[in-house]
C-alpha cells in the first residue's frame, strides 16, 4: 500500500488569465474540479487521474499534490510541522529528495532556509523510521514545492517534471514562440472546431496551427512525453493505461483546412519540422507567404494569430502599417472570426475594428491582450464549443 493509492489532493497549475479554460476541461474530461483561485485549480482524485491530468490538459502548467498543509510562522514550527508528515508512506527510502520554495507575505521568507529546513525534518524523519543512519537517494527523484502564503504552508508533490507547456514537439527555436498552453488556451476560447477553416497568418514556428491540429485529431497534447510520475513506485501500470487510453482516441480520418503562412521561409522550414514531430504534418497546409497576399475561398473561417509585438520583433510605423494591412486582410474574408493577441495597445484602432471581447493573457511575463472578433457561426455546423464566453 502507498500513499499514491490513496485519495489525492490534486491541485493544478494554469496561467493566470486561463484558469476558467483549465477547469473546462477538467470537467470535459469528466472531473468536478473544486475553486480556481489565481494559477491553480484543486481536484480531489487517485493516481490515475492525476496521471490522466498530464495527459489530457491542454492548457495546464502542471499538476501537483498536495501532501501537507499547516501554518508555520518560525522555523522550529516548520520543522517540527515537516517531520510529522509521514514521508516514509509518501514515497521510498531511496528517494533522490528535492525541495523548492516560495513564500509570499509571510514570516518565513529566506528562500534558502525554508528549502534546507525542510529537507532535513524530511530526511531526519525517514532515517528514524527505517532506522538507517543515512539515505541513499539513488532512486526516483520526488520534487516538492513548500509555498507559504501569509504562514500557511502547503507542500506538494511535483507529478509533471518539465512543465506541461513543453510537449516535445518544439525541439528548436523560432523567433517569439508562443507557449504551447497559451496557444491552446486562445484555440479553446475561439469556437473554432475542425469543420471549419483556420487560418494563422503569422504561424512563426508553427505551435497555433500545430495545437489546432491537436485538438481536431483529439490527439492528447503530451502523448508523446514523459513525466516525472513515472518513476513513483508502482506508476509503470497506471501511464502505460492512460496513453492506451489517449491512443485510442485519436482520430485521423477528418478533412482538416488549417493553414499556417510566415514570410521567413526559415519559419516555416521549422514549422513543418515541429508539425512532423507532432505527428499531424499531413493535416496543416504551411507556406511561406506575406499576410498581405493571403486570403480563402472559404467561408465562416477562423484566424487566431500570434503577430509580431514588442520592442525586439517589430515597432512604430512598420508595426501600425502591418496591423492596418492585416485589418484589411480580415475584412477581405467572408464571414470569419478573428482573435489575435498583442501586447500593443493601439491594435484595434490599427486593425479599423473595435474587438467585440478583450481578455488579459500573458505570453511568457508580457501582458498582453486577446482580441476577439466573432464573425457569424455557420447555420450547419458542430463548430459551438464548451469553451465559448460570448
Ligand atoms: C510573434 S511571431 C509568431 C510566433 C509563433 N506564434 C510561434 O509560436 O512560433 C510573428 C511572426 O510573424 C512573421 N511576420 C512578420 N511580418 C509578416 C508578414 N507581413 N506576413 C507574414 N508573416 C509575417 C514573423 O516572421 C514571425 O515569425
Amino acid at each position: 500500500m502507498s500513499y499514491l493509492d490513496d485519495k489525492l489532493n490534486i491541485s493544478i497549475t494554469s496561467a493566470s488569465g486561463i484558469e476558467a479554460i483549465t477547469k473546462s476541461e477538467l470537467v470535459k474530461l469528466g472531473y468536478s474540479p473544486g475553486g480556481a483561485i489565481i494559477g491553480r485549480i484543486s481536484l480531489q482524485g487517485d493516481f490515475c487521474d492525476v496521471a490522466r491530468c498530464n495527459m489530457f490538459l491542454r492548457t495546464a502548467g502542471r499538476v501537483r499534490i498536495n501532501v501537507a498543509e499547516f501554518t508555520a510562522a518560525t522555523f522550529d514550527e516548520l520543522f517540527d510541522e515537516v517531520r510529522e508528515v509521514e514521508w516514509e508512506y509518501i514515497m521510498p527510502t531511496d528517494a533522490k529528495v528535492i525541495v523548492t520554495a516560495k513564500s509570499y507575505k509571510s514570516t518565513l521568507f529566506a528562500i534558502s532556509a525554508i528549502q534546507s529546513i525542510t529537507k532535513k525534518a524530511i530526511v531526519e524523519r525517514v532515517k528514524d523510521i527505517r532506522r538507517v543512519s543515512s539515505l541513499p537517494e539513488t532512486g526516483a527523484t520526488y520534487s516538492f514545492e513548500v509555498s507559504i502564503v501569509n504562514d500557511a504552508v502547503t507542500i506538494s508533490l511535483d507529478t509533471s517534471g518539465v512543465s506541461l507547456h513543453k510537449r516535445g514537439y518544439r525541439t528548436l527555436v523560432g523567433e517569439a514562440p508562443l507557449r504551447e498552453t497559451t496557444a491552446a488556451a486562445m484555440l479553446l476560447l475561439s469556437n473554432w472546431k475542425w469543420d471549419r477553416p483556420f487560418i494563422d497568418p503569422f504561424a512563426g514556428s508553427g505551435t497555433i496551427p500545430i495545437e489546432a491540429a491537436l485538438i481536431a485529431t483529439n490527439t492528447a497534447p503530451a502523448i508523446n512525453r514523459s513525466f516525472a510520475f513515472e518513476e513513483f513506485t508502482n506508476a509503470r501500470n497506471v501511464i502505460d493505461k492512460v496513453r492506451d487510453e489517449a491512443k485510442q482516441l485519436i482520430v485521423r480520418d477528418r478533412k482538416l483546412r488549417i493553414s499556417g503562412f510566415d514570410i521567413e521561409p526559415k519559419a516555416i522550414r521549422l514549422a513543418n519540422f515541429h508539425a512532423e514531430n507532432a505527428g499531424v504534418k499531413d493535416y496543416i497546409h504551411f507556406q511561406t507567404a506575406d499576410m498581405r497576399t493571403v486570403s480563402s475561398r472559404f467561408s465562416y473561417g477562423v484566424i487566431v494569430s500570434n503577430p509580431p509585438y514588442g520592442e525586439r520583433l517589430m515597432k512604430g510605423a512598420e508595426l501600425h502599417g502591418l496591423y492596418r494591412d492585416f485589418g484589411k486582410m480580415f475584412r477581405s474574408l467572408d464571414e470569419w472570426s478573428a482573435h489575435v493577441i498583442t501586447s500593443c495597445r493601439s491594435f484595434e484602432r490599427d486593425f479599423g475594428k473595435r474587438a467585440d471581447k478583450k481578455r488579459t493573457l500573458y505570453n511568457s511575463e508580457l501582458e498582453c491582450s486577446l482580441h476577439s472578433y466573432f464573425g457569424n457561426m455557420p447555420r450547419k455546423s458542430e463548430s459551438r464549443t464548451e469553451y465559448e464566453e460570448n
